[in-house]
């Protein structure tokens, strides 16, 4: 899960505002909106991922504005309730995001929030109790606002100096507790529109490139100073990994889907081998992007190298130079070609588990590193029947589907595959469109997108199945 999601509590406890925090909430039909006040009073609200804001722009949380993250599906007072399932389940692992406004609310402030760290000490508690190891995202979509209306947050490098007290703060208070960590979840998310994954209200390209050099610096940063703090520690980076196939043989759409891909490798690039990929650089110069990537910001990549690689896995793309025949499809923040080999579920995302077997192949053979699925999963309307029951027989099908092919990538090709944390273990408010209904967890909870529920908890089919697979370590997967 990730903060901004589950944990609801958006102002409680000293918790300053974050980047998610003044989202709105959209469906698959209406977009989502970031919302902020101009020097002449106005208020606005603007597209997320075309964001474009005015220099003047102060962001904020306005009365008349619906901002799902706000009670999300109340984690931060039901987390207890919610780990004593996931134990049931038999979790070994729990992936979760620490919410940096949490600790630090404004980002700004030298010393972090006491009962911020708080709570997690207490998460992390109730997590190891039952033997699951906490595996924690330092930022997932939560940049703290203040950074964006101070300083324009991740293309400001103070940024970098913020993150790392958030770092060392967390790092050193959770050592013993947490051992797994990854840095920037979807750090390729970038590449569409500065304002979720970095708190950046821009879509230039240059604005976006220096965000994103920040942002790898940052990660590298934390990489040796997460092993300086404890040698026991392994971070791991996170991307995006939406596989492209070339939508025909034309050598065109070859190109075309080498382009797409290297959308994926980029940061990966950086992160796994220490140093700017050449077809990035060459890319800089044509589109007269200047980086100015100093000889020690060169050494902090090359010495900050990732242990280990994940990556969210949804479904694939077709890539094509361009297509009059082919419809176009949607997805996981990113557009391409219908596939039509391939069924897509009701939000259209394209249902591919052999593209999860390929990526696993081609991410392990391209870097020989570790790798973990973080983020897999479909999201469907689930309907809560009399009883309580919910037959959700869609996650057992897409599940059991790509555990299949993780099987044959670890054993019959050999991939080194760490962990497997499905997205999301309990229903939570999505990132995409901001609603309730598109829900992926073995867990129902009762919160609807028109303000109804009380956020009760209730199992579905696939708790069941899930647990059937876990014990049985996935060979039991009917
Ligand atoms: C990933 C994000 O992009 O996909 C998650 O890391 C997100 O935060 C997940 O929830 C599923 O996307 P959505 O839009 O269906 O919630």
């Amino acid at each position: 899960v990730a903060a901004n999601q589950y944990e609801g509590g958006w102002d409680v406890d000293g918790k300053g505002p974050s980047a998610a925090d003044v989202v709105t909430r959209g469906s698959r039909e209406k977009a989502r909106y970031v919302t902020y006040r101009t020097a002449d009073g106005q208020i606005h609200a603007d597209e997320m991922f075309t964001l474009n804001a005015p220099e003047d722009a102060v962001f904020g949380v306005f009365e008349e504005y619906d901002y799902p993250s706000h009670e999300a599906v109340d984690g931060f007072h039901r987390y207890k309730e919610d780990i004593a399932l996931f134990a049931e389940m038999g979790f070994k692992t729990y992936r979760l995001s620490i919410n940096w406004s949490r600790i630090f609310p404004t980002g700004l402030e030298e010393e972090p929030n006491e009962a911020g760290l708080q709570f997690y000490d207490n998460v992390f508690d109730e997590c190891l109790k039952y033997g699951i190891k906490p595996l924690v995202t330092l930022s997932h979509y939560e940049t703290p606002l203040g950074l964006t209306n101070e300083w324009g947050s991740w293309t400001d490098e103070r940024t970098i100096d913020a993150f790392m007290r958030y770092v060392n703060v967390v790092g050193e208070r959770y050592k013993g507790k947490v051992e797994y960590w990854l840095t920037f979840n979807e750090i390729n998310t970038l590449d569409h529109g500065g304002w979720m994954g970095a708190g950046v209200p821009s879509t230039d390209p240059q604005k976006i490139a220096v965000a994103g050099k920040n942002q790898l610096i940052a990660s590298a940063k934390a990489v040796e100073l997460l092993h300086q703090i404890d040698a026991n520690n392994k971070v791991g980076n996170m991307i995006g990994f939406m596989v492209y196939y070339p939508l025909t043989c034309n050598p065109d759409d070859i190109m075309a889907c080498w382009k797409e891909m290297n959308t994926n490798w980029f940061y990966c690039d950086v992160q796994a081998r220490g140093y700017y990929p050449a077809y990035k650089l060459k890319e800089y110069e044509r589109e007269g992007i200047d980086i100015r990537l100093s000889e020690e910001e060169k050494e902090t990549l090359r010495k900050g190298t990732v242990d280990f690689i994940s990556f969210s896995y949804y479904m694939t793309n077709c890539a094509a130079e361009k297509s009059d025949a082919a419809e176009s499809s949607i997805g996981n923040m990113s557009m391409g070609f219908k596939n039509p080999y391939l069924k897509a579920s009701d939000w259209g995302w394209q249902i591919d588990p052999t593209g999860l077997r390929y990526a696993l192949d081609i991410m392990y053979d391209r870097y020989q590193k570790p790798l973990m699925v973080v983020e897999n999963g479909v999201g469907t309307q689930d309907i809560l029947e009399e009883g309580n029951v919910i037959h959700d027989q869609a996650h057992i099908e897409y599940l059991r589907d790509h555990i299949k092919a993780m099987d044959d990538a670890i054993n019959i090709d050999g991939v080194e595959l760490w962990g497997y944390t499905p997205w999301g273990c309990i229903d939570l408010v999505s990132a995409s469109t901001g609603e309730m209904h598109k829900r992926y967890g073995f867990i129902y909870v009762d919160y609807q997108d028109d303000g109804t529920g009380e956020g009760a908890r209730h199992k579905k089919d696939s708790f069941d199945w899930y647990k059937k697979v876990i014990a049985s370590n996935g060979e039991d997967l009917d």
